[in-house]
């Protein structure tokens, strides 16, 4: 083996102008090498999707020991399913996974459609509205706030408390130090709830007054709570947001879709892979590794790039544009591996209720300008208004 004097690059991956468009630094980096140290974070990155699928899968070598950019953050998730590395990791995955399988979710399926198809017919009928606001936080909102059996004050804080939970991920920049008191907010309510502070009948309830008869251990009842909030509403937000933002842009896919509504799943892989809806998660390097021909140290954290992955040419025939119809099932916007998105059956669920109400019931929506603001960890769109809706 030949071993490559490392590629470098000065780039700061968390840096405002590269999470509002990182597009045009990640093909940089991707044609630099598919391993690129940047050397002022001391971070590798990984580029391409070969090399970013192949490490995910290697959870021994690539470890989630550091999945945060900063050390508080990996000591306070020690102990959560995102975290921890097999063989501890599966019997921590499976007291949330259970209730996130696609058979479990499907219970879900009649009323989460309902909820996107009334709002979606409200939205029509008004006429102009924000697609961020209205629809892709109200949904998977109202989804979560239900699901946990949450209402008032609590509800209120859970989408500060989702987006500050993401932030804080990051390395120590202002936006990571500015959010901790808000996640930690959201750790103190999770990990202190009691059972009867959540609606009859909701799935909180339910997890909590398991934890009370002994079947589940006591701390999993507030860390599964915890992850539908941290993990499960941001991330869904984001990419229900960016697809309705693609389909708006693109209205010969629009057209596709709602000819067609057999596409739902496609388009929304689609979305996931033209938008990433998570920047970069890190992981810890085990043991020397060998990338492509450069050496990457024990002891290295990494910065695992899905938004760059999903953008290769390598991988994906013209991957700058959006196809409703390319249904790029190795995406890697869920990950890839032992850790793939626990949560990603419901996430599908949130999202083709929505584009599926869109299909139906509007012809043509005109966007203004779209708003993104720099957000540590999650490419999510934060207003995107729709000036005019021409119904179906
Ligand atoms: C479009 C929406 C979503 C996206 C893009 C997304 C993305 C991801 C990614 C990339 C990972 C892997 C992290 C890693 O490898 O380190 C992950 C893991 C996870 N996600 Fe999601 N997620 C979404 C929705 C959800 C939802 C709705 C939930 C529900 C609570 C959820 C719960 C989780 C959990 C618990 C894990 C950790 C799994 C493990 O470590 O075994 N996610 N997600």
């Amino acid at each position: 083996m030949t071993v490559a004097t490392p590629v470098s690059s000065d780039l700061d991956l968390f840096a405002d102008e590269v999470l509002l468009d990182p597009y045009p630094y990640f093909a940089e980096l991707r044609e630099q090498a598919p391993v690129v140290h940047l050397e002022k974070a001391g971070i590798w990155a990984l580029t391409r999707h070969s090399t970013i699928r192949e490490a995910l899968g290697n959870w021994a070598v690539f470890s989630s020991r550091s999945v945060a950019f900063n050390d508080q953050m990996n000591q306070a998730l020690a102990g959560t399913s995102l975290a921890t590395d097999p063989p501890d990791h599966q019997r921590l995955r499976s007291v949330l996974s259970e209730r996130l399988m696609p058979r479990a979710v499907r219970g879900l399926q009649e009323d989460i459609d309902a909820k996107a198809d009334a709002m979606v017919a409200e939205l029509v009928e008004r006429g102009s509205f924000d697609a961020v606001t209205d629809l892709a936080s109200a949904l998977p909102l109202a989804v979560v706030a239900d699901l946990i059996g949450v209402q008032g004050e609590v509800r209120d804080n859970m989408l500060r408390w989702g987006a500050a939970a993401q932030n804080v991920l990051g390395p120590m920049n202002p936006r990571t130090v500015e959010n901790f008191p808000v996640a930690g907010q959201l750790f103190q309510w999770a990990h202190n709830a009691q059972a009867e502070e959540l609606a009859e009948g909701s799935m909180g309830r339910a997890i909590f007054d398991a934890a009370e008869r002994g079947e589940i251990p006591p701390e999993s009842a507030g860390m599964i709570i915890h992850q539908y909030v941290a993990a499960g509403l941001d991330t869904t937000i984001a990419g229900i947001g960016n697809a309705i933002a693609q389909l708006a842009a693109n209205p010969d896919q629009f057209d596709l879709l709602r000819a067609d509504r057999s596409l739902l799943a496609s388009t929304f892989a689609e979305a996931l892979r033209y938008e990433a809806p998570i920047h970069a998660m890190g992981r810890l390097v085990t043991e020397d590794v060998e990338i492509e021909g450069t050496l990457v140290p024990a002891g290295a954290q990494v910065a695992v790039l899905f938004g760059s992955g999903n953008r290769d040419s390598r991988r994906y025939e013209d991957p700058d544009t959006f196809l409703a119809r390319r249904n790029p099932l190795d995406h890697l916007s869920f990950g890839y591996g032992v850790h793939g998105c626990a949560g990603q059956a419901l996430a599908r669920l949130e999202a083709h209720a929505v584009l599926d109400a869109l299909a139906r019931r509007v012809r043509r929506f005109t966007i203004g300008q779209p708003e993104r603001r720099p957000h540590n960890e999650i490419r999510s769109l934060y207003a995107l208004p729709v000036v005019e809706v021409d119904p179906a």
